[in-house]
């Protein structure tokens, strides 16, 4: 399974994503290809946002060594899924080439809880340590719910 979590500047939300489900999938040895990038190129070459390593860690997440790229056309080949956090995101992606052949592997990330309305992951970046908790919470109940469903538990 290879898995491409997707924001809009791969340093706040994305980089989170990419190292909870690595972990969760490390816990299960589930050898899934993961990675993230950014609906724009903004911060490319950096180190996830300072705030969200600090949350991560105080989580028991290290994202330290995530470097920020953006979103390539090739992507929508290499890989399977391509989870977005926000409607906004998902309107942005579609001004790429590859968008069109490739819409059935696209989604909101919050698709896999199942729920009628999916949730958005909100952007953090302007907000304070309350909102990047709350952007770990949902990103890992997200990551324990597509971890679970490929290994057969409810
Ligand atoms: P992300 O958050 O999409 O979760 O990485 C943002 C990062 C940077 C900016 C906006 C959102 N920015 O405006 O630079």
């Amino acid at each position: 399974m290879n898995i491409l979590f997707v924001c809009l500047g791969n340093i706040c939300r994305s980089p989170v994503a990419e190292g909870i489900l690595r972990q969760i999938c490390e816990q299960n040895q589930l050898h899934w290809h993961i990675d993230s990038a950014g609906l724009s190129d903004w911060h490319k070459g950096e180190n996830p946002d300072a705030r969200s390593i600090h949350n991560a860690r105080k989580n028991g997440t290290d994202i330290s060594s995530i470097i920020s790229r953006p979103l390539l056309e090739d992507d929508f080949d290499k890989f399977d899924e391509i989870l977005l956090m926000d409607r906004q995101n998902l309107k942005e992606i579609q001004r790429f080439h590859s968008f069109v052949p490739h819409a059935h592997k696209v989604r909101l990330a919050g698709t896999y809880l199942h729920v009628t309305n999916p949730p958005e992951v909100p952007d953090p970046y302007y907000g304070d340590e309350q909102d990047f908790q709350k952007v770990y919470d949902l990103l890992f109940t997200i990551a324990q719910a597509m971890v679970s469903s490929a290994i057969g538990r409810k």
